[in-house]
């Protein structure tokens, strides 16, 4: 058997690494996508030669990563039951992609994984990767081979695998940092100081506002303060300027795909910010009624790739929704970062519908005030005979109403 496994450098897939050769004969390829985590590469590369892998691949797909991915996450609005930007569950479809690369170049039959059985990822990667090799065949050993954390770790002991003492679960890409478990597990227990990186605490954040200026083209941040930078260039940097200020910290009751609801918290300032402004953004250029419709697509897209179907027709047609949608999204915002907040308190953009000659209450407006009052007859009419309707039964239909009852 030859097979590609994604190697993490843990506990769990260093394990699979070496049990996979003791169970199985198999040669195994190790395959180590970086889409952002803080990790040595290095030092994962020789774990996967140390531990028997024939071969290891690190593969950088940050900007890929950026570009087809969070771009589109962003012109989506994407967040998952309104709290979560999605950032593991984004990765996933790009990581698959690799991982299939590498299986078909090494002429691999088996692509293994590390996900339990009760989340989500093992859903993203398995359905990803039915779509792209139906024919290759999926081995999750953690559910499989029903393995335990003790057993894993008396395992680890006597093979010479590193064990740590750590007791969150920590997933990490440029669009956020994903923790779980441990005593987080407790729902109303308060998530401790120490578990956070890449945020302050509203407390240590600095005193002084930070605004910062965000161009978008299409949909997509293409400038941060003015000045231009492709998109992992612009998250990487946000992801600081956001983080020092305390934005982005999430604390969310979710629904997993597999229906467990489980407490998980994130750090995402970047994509925060971004979010928030991008939907502002919309809010000055949309017409009401593209506003209302793409918010229900938003929501959709946004649950299709928590749940697994990046590949479904669905998502594909929703993208081309919003890319045509996105197209009229041109404009700067301005952001105020503040001790854990990222407020906009400036937009602007040529293609806004926004006009101060309508709107305002001014003597010079060019909206006709006089026409409100006809408009308003039409507009009400049905719900106005509605609530008279309501009332017929009891005798109480208003007088003057239409529906009273005619004297003839
Ligand atoms: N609940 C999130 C998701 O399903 C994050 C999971 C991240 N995994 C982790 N080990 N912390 O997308």
């Amino acid at each position: 058997m030859r097979a590609v496994l994604a190697y993490s450098g843990g506990l769990d897939t260093s394990v699979i690494l070496k049990l996979m050769q003791e169970r199985l004969g198999a040669e195994v390829i190790t395959v180590t996508v970086d889409v952002g985590q803080k990790d040595d590469f290095e030092a994962i590369e020789e774990k996967a030669h140390k531990f028997g892998a024939v071969e290891h691949y690190t593969i950088d797909a940050k900007e890929e990563f950026a570009e087809k991915y969070v771009s589109q996450a962003i012109k989506a609005n994407a967040m998952y039951e309104k709290a979560y930007p999605l950032a593991t569950a984004l990765a996933r479809p790009l990581i698959v992609e690799k991982l299939v690369e590498v299986a078909k170049k090494e002429g691999a039959d088996v692509i293994a994984h590390g996900c339990t059985g009760k989340g989500n990822d093992q859903v993203r990667f398995n359905l990803g990767i039915k779509a792209l090799a139906p024919e290759l065949e999926i081995l999750q050993p953690v559910m499989e081979w029903e393995l335990s954390r003790d057993w894993e770790m008396d395992y680890a002991k006597k093979h010479g695998i590193p064990v740590s003492d750590k007791i969150y679960s920590i997933d990490e890409n440029i669009w956020g940092r994903s923790i779980e478990g441990g005593p987080l597990e407790d729902p109303f227990f308060e998530p401790p100081e120490e578990i956070f990186e890449w945020t302050s605490s509203i407390s240590s954040a600095p005193d002084e506002p930070e605004y910062v200026t965000i161009d978008f083209e299409n949909g997509v941040p293409v400038a941060l303060n003015g000045e231009p930078m492709d998109l992992l260039t612009l998250v990487t940097e946000l992801n600081e300027i956001a983080g020092k200020h305390g934005v982005g910290r999430i604390d969310h009751i979710e629904d997993r795909t597999v229906g467990i609801k489980s407490r998980e918290i994130y750090e995402a300032p970047a994509a925060v910010t971004l979010i928030k402004a991008h939907y502002d953004l919309e809010k000055l250029i949309f017409t009401k009624w593209l506003l209302e419709f793409k918010d229900a697509v938003d929501s959709k897209w946004s649950w299709l790739v928590y749940n697994g179907l990046w590949y479904e027709p669905l998502r594909e047609a929703l993208d081309a929704f919003i890319n045509e949608a996105e197209k009229a999204v041109n404009g700067r915002v301005k952001v105020k970062l503040h001790k854990g907040n990222a407020i906009v308190v400036g937009r602007e953009s040529d293609n806004a519908l926004y006009s101060k000659e309508v709107a305002t209450y001014e003597h010079f407006s060019t909206f006709d005030q006089k026409l409100a009052k006809g408009f308003i007859e039409l507009f009400g009419m049905q719900s106005v005979m509605a609530y008279s309707s309501r009332a017929k039964p009891m005798g109480k239909v208003p007088e003057g109403s239409p529906l009273a009852a005619k004297s003839h």
